[in-house]
């Protein structure tokens, strides 16, 4: 049950998700899980220009830099304030605390959050690589909210926006993939040529943890947008 909506460009996509979010708010949704990243930034540009209200209304994000606290630049609590919630305050925004150091806890705290807000619409990015979340090929389809070690090729990438190589995170905390698919609807955005072959593994290929957003083809309410360039692998 996903349905694929192409659109020329991410200006269009923008157009398109505020349309996903202003008909979750008329049926109801009450919780936003929100996304980082440059997909959702021309959404989240939508929501800001509307009148839409979310100053009763909670949002939850996907995932956070561990090591990183709010006011860091890097952080993508920061990230959410600059790009929307400055502008559209929710009643409550939680992100995973950076901050706390103590995994478990942290974790569980997160999961309790969710197990008591459930998520009416989740927002997703897609990765080059089919990740969805910081849930890279080979995690679970179970997986709750969990620490995950980055990448060697994430840490070398993210060395620029710091001053000191050892300020670079190491880890973040993350929904899991079984977090994500008990949102009861979900919208995934992907654009550009960079995303074509993860979006067609996505769709059309097998159900797999080799490409962790395949899982979203076991969930029941999917809204795919693109842009041509992300759908031009499709068969
Ligand atoms: C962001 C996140 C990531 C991104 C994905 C795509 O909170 O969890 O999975 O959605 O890496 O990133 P962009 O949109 O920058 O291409």
């Amino acid at each position: 049950n996903m349905h694929v909506q192409i659109v020329k460009d991410p200006a269009a996509g923008g157009v398109a998700g505020f349309k996903v979010f202003q008909q979750a708010l008329a049926a109801g949704a009450k919780v936003f899980g929100l996304a980082t990243g440059s997909t959702p930034i021309s959404i989240y540009d939508q929501l800001t220009a509307s009148d839409l209200d979310f100053s009763q209304l909670t949002s939850i994000n996907l995932d956070e830099y561990v090591g990183l606290g709010s006011d860091h630049p890097q952080s993508y609590r920061y990230f959410m304030q600059h790009h929307l919630f400055n502008a559209k305050p929710f009643a409550h925004s939680y992100v995973p605390d950076g901050l706390n150091t103590d995994a478990d806890t942290e974790t569980k705290r997160y999961e309790s959050i969710i197990a008591a807000n459930p998520i009416d619409l989740q927002l997703l990015g897609l990765g080059r690589n089919g990740h969805v979340g910081f849930n890279e090929p080979g995690t679970a389809p179970q997986s709750t909210t969990h620490k995950v070690a980055l990448t060697p090729s994430t840490i070398a990438a993210n060395a620029r926006f710091f001053d000191n190589a050892d300020e670079v995170p190491r880890y973040a905390y993350s929904m899991g993939i079984g977090t994500i698919l008990k949102a009861k609807q979900i919208l995934i955005v992907a654009y550009g040529a960079e995303k074509a072959a993860a979006v067609a593994a996505m769709l059309q290929g097998p159900v797999t943890a080799d490409v962790p957003a395949s899982f979203l083809q076991t969930h029941p309410n999917v809204t795919v947008i693109l842009d041509e360039q992300a759908a031009s692998q499709l068969k």
